[in-house]
């Protein structure tokens, strides 16, 4: 399939730069509000094929983004290898249990090579809705982030449990990491054979571990998966606030790198060794009116230069984002002439 974003993705020249956002499915639009209502429960909708696949494809009539991304959420991971989650209002994630020791760690599951079940079906109905007019983006939580969250149980700005487990207990943290890192690769091997034409690792927590501890922790895992997955799609790594560990992302075997708005373009285009790159806007901007949004894309269009970049946000839409801003911010890369 001749696709604008996989041309850019596999570092082909591209006549323009395509464009997509980190949480377009849901938050900012209206419709989404009220499919999620329909849906009485977040889980609900994300484990409803149906509606899943409708709030993925919502994003695509609205924006007219260059890819759809499946409409689901990096905690069905934990879920089915045995951790199960509640989306608290206001809140975000809660799982019930977490990640204490080495029986916990034991009786967790590895997930097979079906995948989940669920979003395998939203995949294919909206595969089939698109009609390959743009490509589908599968994704999974990077292993660190999954394992955050395992150990953590909930949110936090410095998940201090899960790096206490760390220096505490490194040879389990790598057989859980080991765990997690099996699973997310047979999770995207479906996805991909469903229909996902490539596939994002959201490594959201990459930041708040030293370089060392990345090293340790997280690249050999990306690897894993970075090495299976690309013999099917190309694998774009997003590892927010990991701006020092750029050159150790920039081996994996994958084909672009996703920036957040802290880093330097420059720099990542130094440290990326000819790799696609993606971002990189704040996603505050959109808070700004409608000429500095113009502005400010056009200036970071002009940082990337016109050829291996997909633009995108440094990290996901906030939910108080105006539908228009978004689109202005859509409209403007489509129309960006170097
Ligand atoms: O990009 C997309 O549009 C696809 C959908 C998507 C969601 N979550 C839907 C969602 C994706 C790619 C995610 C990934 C995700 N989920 C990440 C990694 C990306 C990132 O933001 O760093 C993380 C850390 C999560 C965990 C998570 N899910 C949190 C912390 C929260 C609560 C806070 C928040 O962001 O709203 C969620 C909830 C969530 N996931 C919502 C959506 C649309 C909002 C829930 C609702 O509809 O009420």
């Amino acid at each position: 399939m001749n696709y604008l974003l996989l041309r850019a993705a596999n570092g082909k020249k591209t006549e323009r730069t395509p464009v997509w956002l980190m949480r377009q499915a849901g938050r900012v639009l209206p419709e989404y509000r009220k499919l999620r209502l329909k849906a009485k429960s977040f889980k609900n909708l994300v484990q409803t094929p149906e509606l899943s696949a409708e709030a993925t494809l919502q994003p695509i009539s609205a924006f007219a983004v260059d890819a759809a991304i499946i409409f689901s959420d990096i905690l069905v991971v934990p879920e089915e290898m045995g951790l199960p989650y509640t989306m608290i209002e206001e809140k975000g994630p809660v799982l019930e249990k977490t990640i204490k020791n080495k029986k916990d760690i034991n009786r967790i599951k590895i997930i097979d090579e079906e995948g989940i079940s669920y979003v395998n079906t939203a995949i294919s109905i909206v595969k089939n809705e698109l009609n390959n007019r743009i490509p589908l983006i599968g994704f999974s939580g990077a292993p660190w982030t999954l394992f955050a969250y395992m150990i953590e149980g909930e949110g936090s700005k410095i998940f201090s449990n899960a790096k206490k487990f760390l220096y505490t207990q490194p040879a389990l943290a790598h057989d859980l990491l080991d765990k997690i890192s099996k699973s997310v690769i047979n999770y995207l091997v479906a996805q991909v054979k469903h229909g996902a034409g490539i596939v994002q690792l959201f490594d959201s927590w990459a930041g708040i571990l030293s370089p060392e501890q990345y090293q340790e922790f997280s690249i050999p895992y990306l690897e894993q998966i970075c090495k299976k997955l690309s013999t099917m799609v190309p694998v774009i790594v997003f590892a927010k606030g990991a701006f020092s560990s750029l050159s150790d992302i920039a081996i994996l075997p994958s084909s672009v790198i996703g920036l957040d708005w802290t880093m330097d373009i420059n720099l990542a285009r130094k440290w990326s060794k000819g790799k696609t790159l993606q971002g990189n806007l704040d996603p505050c901007l959109l808070y700004a009116d409608y000429k500095t949004i113009e502005k400010k894309t056009i200036e970071m269009l002009q940082r990337f230069g016109s050829h291996h970049h997909i633009a995108n946000l440094g990290h996901g839409l906030y939910p108080d984002t105006e539908v228009g801003k978004v689109k202005c911010f859509v409209e403007t890369v489509k129309g960006f002439k170097p």
